[in-house]
């Protein structure tokens, strides 16, 4: 997917909309381009890498603009170049459009353009959007748009310039994130908020079939079928220097750094300040659909994947509800069994992941109940729901996901528990016990942060390593998990987590003086079997190292190297646990010279199928 920004107002644009795409350049760095107007004719520049590289280009250009659209792309169609960037003009470069979506009927339309004489200077889908533009302009700028969106199967989110409209950007979303923010005498419009937060904390979210018209001082929203639609402002509270790095190097460093923080700021946004209550202020669930519950399924991608497997964990053991886990792409192309009795629960940090919203859908065509978990105030997911519980994460940039990870898992407790209670299946002292153990857990993330030396010398000895296994047992299996995808995304290191029990049924075979084995051996049920997982490693040459508990004197002697957690209870070690193995991948990406926060081939949200 890709990032979007336009500005139109007094200030010149170029330098606003570098800004904006520097803010954005975590939702794809492949390429980039900025389209203006002055003196009546659009300028374009464009470039393949990062912003910085079309930084260098348009400071050159002295030319004074004060409108115009900005992308940075994460490539879906045609390799990585300047001729694929965006934005992309029509036949007589009188109009300017950038795109974040994926056109699924491109080659049919392209086919039937290209018969009428136009040119395609391009291979992406998008291209054909701008022509089908150019053909209906004679009919003015709104309902050419209108009539090329028409013709469109797939998603998009939109930005549109006409030279013959130099004040005035026309946008439009369906499927892909747009967001428009007012200022004063000046608006924006964006992929997602971050962006923003500098100029404007007043934000309109559009909904799909939006399409809105934004000049300096006014947006007016309309659709295909509707003149005008009203859409509702939001105060948004997060702060820019909130959104910046303050001071760390990456801005995973510094994600991982606030999870203290997130997960205070999440439980006290759940939790009564007498800390005995839990309340949910948007899950919309009466009493009579949690009576309904009788199976819960939990649908997510990737790092969200891994917290709807404690979750499983949790909702099993405190609220005995039956729960299953499903991969979103997986569940939404199947025949699900899913019914008014199902609770589905989505969780995603951006609230834009294409697959996870599609989940959604198919669900509620079966009739389910569906809330989600997500960390980003009304986005796609969150408005397709019946319910949501935030995160309180506040803005996660590195495309690694780490506080929206440790957040999840804290709200999948706090819901289990509730639900336990609501249910009666959890006493009311085990559901007291278990609120006063969470609290305890933010402190405790604070002790795990004060070995990140140590942690760091654990990664000097390792970064040369080209694979690793992680193994954890319970809760400690979607840590392991987390941990080893944490590994491959930002070092490029082929790492696998596993059930520390499957090891004899396959993966032993890989264990060698070579291969470093993870494996969390914190205190609880099954920690004699973990030691003994460990002895298997060590007997076929393995190097362990080991996640263990404070004052935990065997493991020393079977592991090379040893991180020690604070004791907690066991359902919530895994929030302990990852946060070495945060670290750990952090600072092997590092020694390894690698991008931390713009991991090659990846985007912080995947609005793409
Ligand atoms: C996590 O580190 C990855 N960046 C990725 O797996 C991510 O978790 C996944 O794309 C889901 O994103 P979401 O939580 O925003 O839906």
């Amino acid at each position: 997917m890709c990032g979007i920004f336009g500005y139109v107002g007094g200030k010149d644009s170029v330098s606003i909309l570098i800004e904006g795409l520097k803010k954005l350049e975590y939702r794809g760095y492949d390429s980039a381009g900025i389209a203006t107007i002055s003196n009546k004719k659009i300028h374009l520049e464009k470039s393949v890498g990062k912003i910085a590289d079309l930084e260098s280009i348009v400071s050159s250009k002295s030319r004074i603009s004060h409108i115009g659209l900005g992308h940075t792309r994460w490539a879906t169609h045609g390799q990585p170049s300047k001729e694929n960037a965006h934005p992309h003009l029509d036949c007589t470069g009188s109009i300017a459009l950038v795109h974040n979506g994926i056109i699924e009927n491109y080659e049919e339309l392209k086919r039937a353009l290209c018969a009428k004489g136009h040119v395609f200077r391009s291979q992406t889908d998008t291209e054909v959007i701008v022509h089908l533009i150019e053909e209906n302009i004679r009919h003015g700028l709104e309902n050419a748009v209108k009539l090329a969106l028409k013709k469109l199967k797939g998603s998009y989110a939109i930005g549109v310039l006409y030279k013959n409209n130099p004040d005035k950007i026309i946008v439009a979303r369906k499927g892909s994130p747009l967001v428009i923010g007012i200022g004063e005498k000046e608006n924006f419009i964006s992929s997602d908020i971050p962006a923003m937060v500098k100029y404007s904390s007043r934000i309109i979210t559009l909904e799909d079939g939006d399409i809105a018209t934004v000049t300096k001082s006014k947006v007016k929203i309309f659709s295909a079928t509707k003149t005008s639609i009203k859409r509702e402002e939001t105060l948004i509270s997060w702060d820019p220097i909130s959104a910046e790095k303050s001071g760390y190097a990456h801005f995973m460093l510094k994600e991982i750094h606030e999870q203290p923080k997130a997960i205070i700021d999440t439980i006290k946004d759940i939790v009564d300040p007498s800390k005995k209550n839990i309340k949910f202020k948007h899950l919309n669930l009466k009493e009579k659909d949690i009576s309904n519950i009788k199976r819960v399924v939990l649908t997510a991608c990737g790092t969200s994947w891994h917290s709807a497997l404690i979750g499983e964990y949790y909702l099993e053991y405190y609220a005995k509800i039956p729960s299953e886990v499903e991969y979103a792409a997986e569940f939404r192309y199947r025949m699900p069994i899913v019914d008014k009795n199902t609770l589905v629960i989505a969780i995603s940090q951006s609230g834009e992941t294409a697959d996870t919203l599609g989940a959604i859908q198919e669900a509620k065509k079966h009739g389910a109940k569906v809330i989600s978990i997500c960390n980003v105030f009304s986005s796609s997911i969150v408005r397709e729901s019946d319910g949501v519980i935030y995160t309180m994460a506040g803005p996660e940039i590195g495309v690694a996901s780490t506080k929206a990870f440790t957040t999840q898992v804290a709200v999948l407790f706090l819901l289990s528990i509730f639900l336990g209670r609501k249910k009666n299946r959890l006493s009311k002292a085990k559901f007291l016990s278990r609120l006063s153990s969470l609290f305890e857990i933010p402190h405790k993330v604070e002790q795990v942060l004060a070995s990140e030396d140590k942690i760091e010398k654990i990664a000097d000895k390792y970064c040369n390593a080209n694979n690793a296994l992680y193994l954890g047992r319970g809760e400690g299996f979607p840590a392991a998990l987390e941990g080893a995808l944490k590994l491959k995304e930002i070092s490029y290191v082929h790492a696998e987590g596993y059930p520390a029990a499957e090891m004899k049924h396959g993966p032993i075979a890989l264990i060698d003086e070579n291969m470093p084995v993870v494996v969390l051996a914190l205190a609880g049920r099954r920690y004699e079997k973990i030691l003994g997982n460990i002895e298997e490693v060590n007997a076929r040459g393995g190097r362990v190292i080991a996640l263990a508990t404070e004052g935990d004197r065997l493991i020393t002697k079977k592991a090379k190297d040893v991180i020690f957690l604070p004791k907690t209870r066991e359902t919530l070690s895994a929030i302990l646990a990852v946060i070495p193995l945060q670290l750990l991948a952090y600072y092997i990406a590092i020694k390894r010279g690698c991008h931390v926060d713009q991991p090659r081939n990846l985007a912080k949200s995947v609005t793409v199928e």
